[in-house]
């Protein structure tokens, strides 16, 4: 339970004309719990209602119910002073976490509805980058959070593995590729012969008419086009693979854009029915200039469709395949007119359900001059980022921890983590600047100090070796400060996965899983935990594996493993 909250509806309960919100950020927590546990002055009430504070004290703390979780409610000097009921609100937290363990803080307000999460999308022969580890993480996290919210979540990949640049890959690779280089190192050859392919066409533009020519064969399905396609295709995902691998992750489908190459032309009719394309010197496109747009290009001359065709017909089908609730789209700011543009064809052509759809847009990574040696050119992969962060956590942990049995399984869970946990913690819209010393610090807000809080709280588990359970003197407890601010921070749990959803934004769980580490760090720097005394032993290690639970979930909600040791 958030009390600050709930203390804030009893108030709001009773103070007209006031939001809710402005009532919560006045509540004070008192330097001294003789005070109370939380505070509300009415200075500020004083003046807006013509009273003294002392009289507004009085009439508020005469009018309240009090909740079970609190002990008296009562006014001093303009103050209402709110008392929490420790032992019972100890006893309640402990309780709820030891009965539903690794569900805990599960809800299931999604009620079965279907989410699609639509993340990754990378494109076919080009490098999975830097740029693409945010979608990827980040969608990872909205998809655990909703699955852990109840709803039926669909996590969706929507590959760029079609376009022209299919017939320009096909053109470059008859004259310059072969099927052995391209197995052996795809993406790597695959970019080569793309760039390859615009440097010769300066001198050459006739290679331009030959991509045509071959993206054309390969939209009439003309054999051996198609053979070549899937070939870039499937290497390509064998290396995507790779990287999902290492972060755990699985889609449930992978219909990216190729999916709706033969869908196009129920998509065009249907614009056409409803009357949105407009002839444009021999293509079609939809104009937007009453939305303040610019016009959206949807079959070019020669006939072929566009990136944006594709998610017109991705999301009619989604909507006829998932009948989703909600249709998210996590993908770069970069795209937001895109996503406007296609989005907005859809209400013109009478969707209701274009609301639905969302794009859950986030700001670029730049890299910190010298992050990564080149080897690769220029362009950053981030499998290259993942290895890298697992060979400097050995390195760490292997200083740290000479003895630990399990170093690569460790490195692996850290090292992955620290990125993982890097991307999430903070507000997705903000651009930031990749750093590995800030990444990869056990101390600081990081994915290995939040992972070294769940290890120290197992060891100490196993350390006590006595059997841990609720069954326990809460006294110890309520009466410890420290304690009870692990308990207040575990009430949250619930409240900040929500909040997280309702904005998609993964780094409230980040937040919430930071605070709870520092309190219960704060916890076991200032108390001896395995000590003689067995119920006093018994109560704080029942707390130690209640806020073990907490970082576990929440970890998991982020995509993140929770090593035992490290
Ligand atoms: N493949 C695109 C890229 O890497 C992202 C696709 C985003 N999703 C979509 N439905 N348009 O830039």
């Amino acid at each position: 339970m958030d009390f600050k909250l709930e203390v804030g509806n009893i108030l709001s309960s009773k103070i007209e004309d006031i939001k809710s919100e402005d009532i919560i950020s006045m509540i004070e927590i008192p330097p001294n719990s003789d005070m109370g546990d939380y505070a509300f002055p009415c200075f500020k009430l004083a003046k807006i209602f013509r009273k003294s504070p002392n009289q507004i004290a009085q009439e508020l703390s005469s009018q309240f119910e009090k909740p079970d979780f609190i002990e008296k409610i009562e006014n001093a000097g303009g103050y209402v002073n709110f008392y929490i009921n420790k032992t019972l609100v100890a006893k309640q937290m402990i309780d709820e976490v030891f009965e539903k363990k690794e569900d805990f803080g599960k809800l299931s307000i999604g009620n079965g509805k279907n989410v699609i999460v639509e993340y990754s999308s990378p494109n076919i022969a080009k490098p999975f980058h830097i740029g693409h580890i945010r979608t990827t993480v980040i969608g990872h996290a909205l998809y655990n959070l909703y699955k852990f919210l109840g709803y039926n979540t669909i996590g969706i990949n929507h590959l760029g593995d079609y376009g022209t640049q299919f017939g320009k890959l096909i053109v470059a690779y008859k004259k310059w590729g072969n099927e052995e280089e391209v197995k052996q190192e795809p993406i790597q050859s695959l970019l080569k012969l793309y760039i390859k392919f615009h440097e010769e066409v300066e001198t050459d533009p006739s290679l331009d008419d030959d991509a045509r020519e071959w993206f054309r064969k390969l939209e009439d399905k003309d054999e051996e086009a198609s053979e070549l396609w899937k070939l870039f295709r499937d290497v390509s995902l064998e290396e995507f693979s790779k990287v999902y691998e290492m972060l755990g992750i699985k889609f449930d489908s992978y219909a990216g854009e190729s999916f709706y190459s033969d869908k196009m032309p129920k998509v065009l009719d249907l614009m056409e029915e409803k009357g949105v394309l407009v002839d444009s010197q021999g293509a079609k496109i939809v104009d937007l200039e009453e939305y303040s747009m610019p016009p959206a290009l949807i079959k070019k001359k020669d006939g072929s469709t566009l990136y944006i065709t594709r998610d017109l017909a991705a999301a009619i089908y989604r909507k006829e395949t998932y009948d989703f609730y909600k249709n998210i789209y996590v993908v770069g700011s970069q795209q937001t007119l895109h996503f406007k543009q296609w989005m907005k064809i859809l209400e013109v052509m009478g969707y209701e359900w274009a609301k639905d759809c969302e794009h859950v847009q986030f700001g670029m990574v730049s890299l910190e001059e010298g992050t990564l040696s080149t080897r690769r050119g220029r362009v950053v992969f981030l499998e290259d980022v993942l290895n890298k962060a697992i060979e400097k956590t050995r390195e760490i942990i292997s200083e740290k921890n000479p003895n630990l049995d399990s170093v690569d399984q460790v490195a692996k869970q850290v090292g992955v983590g620290a990125v993982v946990f890097q991307e999430l913690s903070n507000s997705r819209i903000k651009d930031y600047t990749f750093s590995w010393e800030r990444t990869l610090s056990f101390e600081g807000e990081t994915g290995p100090y939040v992972q070294y809080t769940h290890a120290r709280a197992c060891s100490l588990i196993k350390k006590a070796n006595i059997e841990i359970n609720s069954d326990i003197d809460f006294k110890v407890l309520s009466q410890n400060k420290d304690a009870m601010e692990v308990i207040r921070v575990l009430g949250t749990f619930k409240s900040v996965l929500i909040r997280s959803a309702e904005r998609n934004e993964p780094h409230h769980v980040s937040r919430f899983v930071l605070d709870l580490s520092q309190a219960f760090n704060k916890f076991y720097h200032d108390n001896l935990i395995l000590v003689e005394d067995e119920n006093i032993k018994k109560a704080l290690l029942a707390l130690v594996e209640a806020t073990r639970i907490g970082i576990k979930n929440s970890l998991n909600i982020l995509g993140m493993e929770a090593p035992e040791k490290m």
